[in-house]
Formats: structure tokens, sequence, C-alpha cells
């Protein structure tokens, strides 16, 4: 981008005024803006940014003046992309582990034992030097809000440091303490989920936004997933839920019963699981990049989005499952795999993230949230399905600043 100094100083402002000009399309996600549909899209568009906050947008046309002028040389722009799910404190590796299931071997809940082990024998430096650098390669593919959880720890002092850890890079922070009984624990489950929501979540609670689940067969059943998000609850965490990845299973029905933020994976769904969400305000969190990388079948989009559900599309970004941190490659998943239009599964990167974290101030491109944006190397954001595996993402601002 070329950028220059205007004449004119801003009025009344509360910071620096830039406008982005020469926008060949412009995502807003607000559906008053522009051509009306969801992405609220305006083509020639400008964007107005005020110290953080988007101060205004519209055709390029009718910018008003501001400090400082750049030019966005006829590419897209959208919000920045919103993951609201991933697993990024962690060591160790598990190459062999992906492997042995490309060579045909099923996937598991059982191989996070191994990272488990790597974790708890690792350093506070090596873990925060590995989840700044996939914050850092999650930031240069366009994600300016990213969630992320404990849960290879599972001791207090394991718990209640990768959350530490994880506070201190972002807001969106999740105690994932019950994410499977671990081994010395195996003979007592029961006393596991007492320390997950006792001593355990004491130690947890002043690091974290988030409680969540993985209920599922080989991880905690649906009685135990309720025990825990109920005594997450208690201490002020607000529930969301790794629910029906695997197999069919009370997750979903659980999220929407404790009014959980989201129900993630979503892969295994019965009709009343579907009806459940639609008439809920739980979000079906879709992880494509788990089904993809594991072989499993792809949960259903479509059937979700024609029932009315409200559905978001994230990374699952950890080193088992899911070792991708590019929610444009989950895009292209989407629309070729799940049945998702360019134009729903870009909404579901930025504004349904948003949606699956209660956020209203992220995800969108309309006066009063966040300055958060990437730039494609593209006219528009339906490229990032048509070409797949290409870095589009040419420029990412945050907050108002080039960030990368
Ligand atoms: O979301 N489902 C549970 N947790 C992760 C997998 C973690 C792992 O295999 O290490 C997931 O896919
Ligand atoms: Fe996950």
């Amino acid at each position: 981008m070329s950028s220059t100094t205007s004449a004119t100083p801003a009025g009344a402002t509360h910071g620096t005024t830039t406008v982005v000009t020469n926008i060949a399309t412009l995502v807003t996600n607000d559906p008053s803006l522009g051509d009306g549909s969801p992405l609220g899209l305006i083509h020639d568009a400008a964007v107005v940014i005020d110290g953080d906050r988007v101060a205004w947008t519209g055709e390029s046309s009718k910018a008003p003046a501001t400090d400082n002028r750049v030019d966005a040389g006829g590419r897209a722009v959208i919000p920045g992309f919103v993951d609201s799910h991933s697993h990024l404190v962690f060591a160790g590796d598990r190459t062999e582990e992906f492997n042995a299931r490309m060579s045909g071997r099923a996937y598991s809940a059982g191989g996070i034992r191994t990272t488990v082990a790597a974790t708890r024998a690792a350093t506070d430096a090596e873990l925060e030097a590995t989840l700044t650098r996939y914050l850092a390669e999650a930031l240069r593919q366009g994600t300016t809000t990213l969630e992320t959880k404990s849960g290879y720890g599972l001791t207090v002092e394991d718990e209640s440091r990768a959350l530490r850890i994880a506070a201190a890079h972002t807001d969106e922070v999740t105690y994932l303490g019950a994410h499977i009984v671990p081994p010395d624990h195996a003979e007592d489950p029961a006393a596991y989920v007492a320390l997950v929501t006792g001593e355990m979540l004491d130690a947890c609670a002043p690091y974290a936004r988030w409680i969540d689940v993985f209920c599922e067969k080989g991880a905690f059943d649906g009685d135990q997933a309720r025990a825990i998000l109920t005594a997450g609850r208690a201490r002020g965490l607000h529930p969301r839920v790794h629910a029906n990845q695997l197999t069919y299973g009370p997750g979903v029905q659980l999220a929407v019963e404790l009014d959980a933020a989201s129900a993630d994976h979503c892969t295994h769904l019965t009709d009343q699981d579907v009806d459940a969400l639609a008439n809920s305000s739980t979000v079906a969190t879709l992880l494509p990049g788990a089904e993809f990388s594991t072989r499993a079948e792809w949960p259903d989009a479509r059937r979700l989005l024609d029932a009315g559900v409200t559905v978001a599309l994230s990374t699952d970004c950890n080193p088992g499952s899911s070792f991708t941190s590019s929610v444009p490659f989950c895009i292209a998943l989407a629309v070729r795999d799940m049945r998702m239009t360019p134009d729903e599964a870009l909404w579901s990167a930025t504004a349904g993230g948003a949606r699956a974290l209660r956020r209203d101030d992220v995800g969108r491109l309309s006066p009063g949230a966040y300055a958060d944006l990437a730039v494609l190397d593209a006219p528009s954001h339906v490229h990032l399905a048509y070409r797949p595996g290409v870095p589009l993402v040419s420029e990412v601002w945050r907050r108002g600043r080039r960030a990368a």
C-alpha cells in the first residue's frame, strides 16, 4: 500500500484518522450497508479508521477527509478472521501419529496423552514461545482474534500455568481441564472430575473467560460434562462444548441446555440436535481442519444453515487432530466439501466466530468495531475458496495499525 498524508486534518476525533481507499470489494458484515446482503458488500469502497476503531465505511467517492490516506490498489478488504477454537498451549510433536493415520490407522481421543506428557515436561518459556509462534503464524494469515485453551496439562499446576501463559497473549482464554481423564486418574475418573470442578477450577478461573469439556466417548459423558460446566458457570466462566465430534452423543443438547456460546465440531448430529441449535443462541462451530486431518466425515454445514443455525468456522489448531492455523484453508474446505457458499464461509469465519465468542466489537467493519482487517491480493473474498492454498492475505491491520 502507498501512504500519503493529506493536507486536511480531521475534525473532532479520538485519534489519528486514516482512510483506506480504492477497495474493490469491502466486506463489512453489516447488512444495513452496501448491497444489503449479510456480508454488507460495498464496491469501490473506503474505510475510515479513527485510532483503533472503524469510524466510517462507504463508497470511496464519499469518504470524509482524514489525516492519512492509504490506497488499497483495487484489492479486497475483509474483517480479520475470528478464530474461536484453537489449542495452542502445547509442547511436542505428533508427526508419527499423523503419518500412521494417513497410512490407515483411525483417530482416537487417546493421542491427546502424548501431548499431555510433552506439555508437562516443557518449561514456561518453551510453552510461551510455541504459543507466540503460532499466534504470529495465524496473524500473518489474517486472524486478528484468536481463542485458545488449556487441556494438555491436566494437573492443577499445569492447567493454571497454561492459562496464565495464554492470558498474557489473548483475551479469549478457555479452561479445558476436562479434555481427557489423564492416565494418573485412569482408575478413578470421578476423582478427576472432582479435581476439575474443585481445586483446579479455583486455580484456573482467574485466567479464563470460558470453560469447555470434551464430551465424547473416551473423554467425558453427559453427566460429567454437565457437572463440570455448571461448576465453571458458578465461578463466572461461560460454557462452550466439544460436542458430537467422533460419535453421536449428548454434547450438543447439553450445550443448548446450558446456553453455551458454542457447540464445537458438530460432526454427528441428529435432527433433534439440529432443531435444538436452531432454537438457541448457541453457535455451531465447524472445524473442517479436524475432519481433513483425521480423514473423517465432513460436518454438514448446509443442513445446519438451512435449519437456521448460526455457524462459525474455525481452525481447531492443535498438534493432534488439526495442525493448521489457516482460516483461508478452512474456508476452502467448507466451500468445497461442506456445501457452504463462499459468502457463508467468509461470514462464518469472521462474524460467526465473533458470535461464538459473544463479541460484537470484532468480525465486522462498520462504525464502532475494532479496525481489524485483512487485505487480500484479490479483487474479492470469493478468491479465498476459488484459489485454495494460495497465500492471498497480503496485509493485516489490528486495532487500526498494520500488524503483518
Ligand atoms: O478439538 N477433540 C478434542 N480435542 C482436540 C484434539 C486434540 C488432540 O488430538 O490433541 C480437537 O480436535
Ligand atoms: Fe478442539
